[in-house]
């Protein structure tokens, strides 16, 4: 198929480079409607905008579910369900600021309920349904979550924990055989409840209209929160970056639990008024290469690790679907080897641009811009209104070439507004006066070319997801067997890096395949599905430093047969 596909002219370097001297985000705040005093919410500027236009029976939104059926819904009848919804919510008692759960599996009610939530000024928070209960309740008591919109299975899984859950005041279930008790309300009447001339709620630059829980390694994971103005930044990279037009058809295969999945996978695109395609199953090469061709998929955003498994089912594969739509494909997450940006080029005909950033950032910061020369390996440049660099810890810059802290001047739009009570993590952040402090390790070549290194801390990242070392561990050590357990990430060659942990375990146990399985499985329940070891290995003793710290960096350069370093502060 090399060559068949029209290369489409989207700008050239110099208006790249023009962009970046003459950048101001007051301009692109202008575009929106509420630079002229209409209503300030993102759910207003992503759908209720086309509904009142001819947009409104355009398709905005192609759901697929997992047995393949496809549901369709126009702007308008997007508009309309959840303005329903979110009237709905405010008569079940929901209010401005209160924090609504999203727990669904990637159905339209997912994209429904995001908006209907939003409508009302209340903070959505969308969780991957992978989500153990444990780790449901540990973010429901972290932000005293009151209302949550889930399906019946879903439910089923986080009966055991609402005792704990006081602040819960209705659970919202999606589908016909919910059974219904005190708490719970059927999502179909609490639609039908509503009134479709609600009036979105117009709030301020600042207010926050979701929280993403991310990943650190210390603690439990953190309520990361994005204000409406976030929109700005995540408007003008969906134009610039993913380059998106009205004309086109578009994939984000993110989940809405991840902050990729609500900004380039619902608002931004909504906002450019494109039409998008969403997959509830798992992957598979034939079924995603199907989506392509059946959608006629213009613009693809996805991850490196589903590259590689694409790349994994053989190039024959490709031969069979017409892939001819296919304009732009962008990648993000974990790092984009060089392999896969060449595999691009040979096998779908494409570059796949790279592009950094992270739920804190809430948009692009790092990117190959469309029309940029792209050097396989490297995540780009900073977009324009960004400034990056790579610092010592000081805040110095350090020369090309030379390995140091990824790190950005703050004041980008979308930047996070803060962490959920807990104002201590936010402000590591800036611990460097001047500077956001990424937590990646990365250099600059010699044509301001960003390349990524690795982390500064010891977050793992597992096909794209964020794993929380201290998270895993706190989870291992709670089962009656363990009585230690040291976790990291081990380079792999799929997933980027897997979760390995090493255990000891208490006086009195046996270390068997079987008792691998049982921790194992006790682990899922605990955290996300993604975030359990895929490797276990049974210890007798871990290092440690001699205040009880873990050593993981010791665990990780013994696993990795590399020097150990500085071990002055290993206990005896
Ligand atoms: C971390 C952020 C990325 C938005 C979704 C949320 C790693 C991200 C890249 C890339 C190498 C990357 C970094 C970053 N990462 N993009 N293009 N090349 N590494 O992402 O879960 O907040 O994770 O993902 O380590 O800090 P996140």
């Amino acid at each position: 198929m090399e060559g068949t596909i029209p290369p489409r002219k989207i700008g050239n370097l110099e208006d790249y480079e023009t962009a970046c001297k003459e950048f101001a985000w007051a301009s692109v705040d202008k575009e929106f409607s509420w630079s002229e005093g209409g209503v300030y919410n993102v759910a207003h500027e992503a759908i209720d905008r086309h509904a009142s236009n001819w947009r409104r029976n355009k398709i905005a939104l192609y759901s697929i579910t997992a047995n393949n059926e496809v549901r369709k819904y126009t702007f308008g009848e997007i508009a309309e369900i959840s303005s329903k919804l979110a009237s709905g919510l405010t008569k079940l008692g929901a209010e401005i600021g209160d924090r609504v759960f999203i727990y669904l599996d990637r159905t339209s009610e997912l994209y429904i309920s995001l908006i209907g939530v939003t409508k009302m000024g209340a903070m959505a928070s969308p969780l991957f349904s992978a989500l153990g209960p444990e780790a449901f309740k540990d973010r429901a008591l972290d932000c005293g979550a009151k209302y949550v919109i889930t399906s019946p299975y879903l439910y089923k899984r986080i009966e055991p924990v609402l005792d704990d859950l006081v602040d819960i005041e209705k659970i919202i279930i999606v589908g016909d055989n919910a059974d219904l008790g005190d708490i719970t309300v059927k999502f179909d009447d609490v639609v039908a409840s509503g009134d479709s001339c609600f009036k979105t709620v117009s709030m301020q630059p600042s207010d926050p209209y979701v929280i993403h829980y991310t990943s650190g390694s210390t603690g439990k994971p953190k309520g990361v929160l994005h204000g409406h103005k976030a929109m700005i930044q995540q408007a003008y990279t969906a134009k610039m970056i993913l380059d998106l037009n009205e004309d086109d058809t578009y994939w984000c295969t993110a989940d809405p639990g991840w902050v990729t999945g609500t900004s380039y996978g619902v608002l931004a695109p909504w906002y450019l008024g494109v039409t998008i395609v969403s997959y509830e199953g798992r992957f598979d090469a034939d079924v995603w290469y199907n989506l392509l061709e059946k959608y006629g998929i213009t613009v693809w955003y996805t991850a490196p690790t589903a590259l590689r498994m694409l790349m994994n089912a053989g190039d024959e594969i490709v031969e069979k679907y017409d892939l001819s739509r296919l304009r732009h494909i962008c990648s993000v997450g974990e790092p984009l080897n060089a392999e896969v940006v060449k595999w691009g080029d040979r096998v779908l005909n494409h570059r796949i641009h790279d592009t950094w950033w992270q739920t804190e950032t809430g948009a692009h910061m790092v990117c190959n811009y469309p029309c940029m020369p792209i050097k396989p390996g490297s995540m780009g440049k900073p977009i324009p209104g960004v400034t990056a660099s790579v610092v010592d810890e000081n805040g110095n810059e350090v020369p090309p070439k030379t390995e140091g802290y990824l790190a950005v001047r703050p004041g980008w739009p979308s930047m996070m507004l803060g962490i959920w009570r807990n104002t201590p993590k936010f402000k590591e952040y800036f611990r460097v006066p001047g500077w956001y402090i990424s937590g990646d390790l990365a250099f600059k070549d010699e044509d301001g070319y960003f390349w990524f290194l690795g982390r500064s801390d010891d977050v793992i990242k597992t096909s794209g997801e964020r794993v929380g070392p201290f998270e895993v561990e706190s989870a291992l050590i709670e089962h009656p067997a363990v009585a230690e357990a040291g976790v990291i990430g081990k380079p792999d060659a799929l997933r980027g890096e897997i979760v390995k942990a090493f255990v000891m375990l208490r006086p009195g146990y046996e270390g068997s395949d079987e008792l691998k399985k049982e921790i194992t499985n006790f682990v899922k329940t605990r955290l996300a599905y993604y975030a359990y070891p895929r490797e276990m290995e049974f210890v007798t003793t871990l290092p440690k430093t001699r205040s009880g710290k873990i050593m993981r960096r010791v665990l990780k350069a013994q696993e990795l047969g590399q020097p150990v370093g500085d071990l002055s502060t290993l206990e005896d």
